[in-house]
């Protein structure tokens, strides 16, 4: 069920005209929110309709992941109301959006330390994503009470486990099948709403080669056009992994068949 991994340090992935995963981290909704004199948690309602137009934009786009940062593992630190809303916003949505993913064939996963919600959200989490587990459109994961280093240490410690003799010469490819999102290819485009110019603590072993994009603009405001001004600063990046310009043409060259011969 689960997709090979492969580190964009061990091999050079694909590197296509249009993202094939993008992550996001949805910044800004309290922002919005008090812009408009009202209380925070009318810019995380506000939020999920970014979140529905996202979706369909990503499917439309041919974009096969998309990863957006919900709850990190440092949110447990906002006022105990926040919180709660927050939560129950997600059993919410888990309610009444599964039907609607399922039909629009968006296979649903979500990653975090599921263990400190209660069993009702974990239940819902487990549903869903088992409904929705054969769709191909999309791999909408939902990060929720995650954090890049939880996820550093659960992979570490589950490797240590399954394989006590190995330790000492622990390789990238005996790790990262360890990690959360083993499922998926790592991020190409990362993008951040709301100004802030950080990782928070999201994706922090995946984004080692993702290319990165700062908006100001608060993610309920973020729209179809802004996800396409994000693509096509993404187009305009080299993606070198290391390696040089010059390197690259000459790849491009080789793999595109065009390799120049005689006129004749
Ligand atoms: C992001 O918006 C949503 C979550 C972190 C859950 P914020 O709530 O962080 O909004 P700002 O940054 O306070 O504007
Ligand atoms: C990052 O946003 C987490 C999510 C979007 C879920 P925060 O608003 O929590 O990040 P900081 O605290 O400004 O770094
Ligand atoms: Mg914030």
């Amino acid at each position: 069920m689960s997709r090979r991994y492969t580190s964009s340090t061990q091999a050079i992935p694909p590197v296509g005209d249009m993202p094939n995963h993008v992550a996001i981290i949805m910044d800004g909704n309290g922002r919005w929110a008090k812009k408009r004199f009202l209380p925070r948690i009318a810019g995380h309602q506000r939020g999920v309709e970014t979140v529905r137009a996202m979706v369909k934009a990503c499917i439309s786009r041919g974009i096969n992941y998309l990863t957006l940062f919900a709850f990190s593992s440092e949110n447990w630190r906002r006022p105990v109301d926040e919180v709660s809303f927050l939560l129950s916003l997600f059993v919410r949505m888990l309610q009444s959006e599964i039907g609607k993913l399922d039909a629009n064939g968006v296979r649903l996963k979500v990653v975090g330390d599921l263990s400190a919600f209660e069993p009702r959200l974990v239940a819902l989490i487990r549903e869903g994503e088992a409904r929705t587990a054969n769709n191909s459109a999309l791999t909408l994961t939902i990060c929720a009470n995650y954090g890049g280093r939880w996820d550093i240490l659960q992979a570490t410690n589950h490797l240590a486990l399954a394989h006590p003799e190995k330790a000492g010469t622990y390789g990238e490819a005996d790790f990262a099948p360890h990690l959360a999102m083993a499922y998926a290819p790592e991020p190409d485009l990362f993008i951040r709403t709301g100004g802030e110019q950080r990782i928070s603590n999201f994706l922090l072993w995946q984004l080692a080669y993702s290319e990165f994009y700062f908006t100001d603009g608060l993610w309920p405001d973020f729209d179809e056009l802004a996800l396409d001004s994000a693509i096509d600063s993404y187009r305009r990046r080299e993606r070198r992994f290391g390696r040089t310009s010059e390197q690259l043409g000459m790849s491009a060259q080789a793999t595109s068949g065009t390799v120049k011969t005689d006129d004749a």
